[in-house]
């Protein structure tokens, strides 16, 4: 079958502007990662990037490694306590590495009051930085993602897609 011809553009794309553009090779990052150990040397170079108020939205269905990965987080940036999933807490708090961590798990959040009572608005003050697993059920209370991973399972392994949603986000996978 043929295929058919595209009318080019008329004109070429406008060359990005510094600090602008989402189609430079950082906005989007793939990692195969084969092992556990695999998951936590990435979430090694990514704590090394963490900047004060980085929003992070964690995807990946149940067991994918997203609570691995923000362990292999606070664990690089010196928290030697435990780090327990916030599947009934929704959130857990770390201060380490000089910075102020939130881990949030939204699965079991009901709703708007719930999140409102626990004073969870409060957390977002521009100097926390977050890891939000589940965020798609605290949608329109949690700010916009600077980066976006998807943890997706393949065969043993796993596939680590990084994707960077803000200019903040972009300079964090542009260093990672
Ligand atoms: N790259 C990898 N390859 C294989 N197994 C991995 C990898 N990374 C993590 N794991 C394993 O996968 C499991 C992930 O569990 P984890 O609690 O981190 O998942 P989760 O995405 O947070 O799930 P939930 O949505 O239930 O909170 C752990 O048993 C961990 O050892
Ligand atoms: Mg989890």
């Amino acid at each position: 079958m043929m295929m058919e011809k595209t009318v080019p553009s008329p004109l070429p794309n406008p060359p990005p502007q510094a600090g602008e553009g989402t189609n430079d090779r950082y906005a989007n990052l793939s990692f195969p990662l084969a092992d556990e150990a695999e998951t936590l040397a990435l979430a090694q170079r990514l704590a090394a990037r963490l900047t004060p108020g980085l929003v992070v939205y964690l995807h990946g269905d149940l067991g994918a490694g997203k609570t691995t990965l923000v362990r292999g987080v606070l664990n690089a940036l010196g928290h030697s306590g435990r780090v327990k999933s916030p599947t009934y807490t929704l959130l857990e708090q770390y201060s380490a590495g000089g910075l102020e961590l939130r881990h949030f798990d939204l699965y079991r959040l009901n709703d708007e009051e719930e999140w409102e009572s626990a004073g969870f608005r409060d957390e977002f003050d521009g100097q926390n930085v977050f890891f939000i697993e589940w965020p798609e059920k605290a949608q329109g209370l949690i700010p916009a993602a600077d980066m976006e991973i998807d943890l997706h399972i393949a065969g043993e392994g796993r596939i680590a897609t990084l994707r960077a949603k803000t200019k903040t986000g972009r300079e964090c996978l542009e260093r990672l």
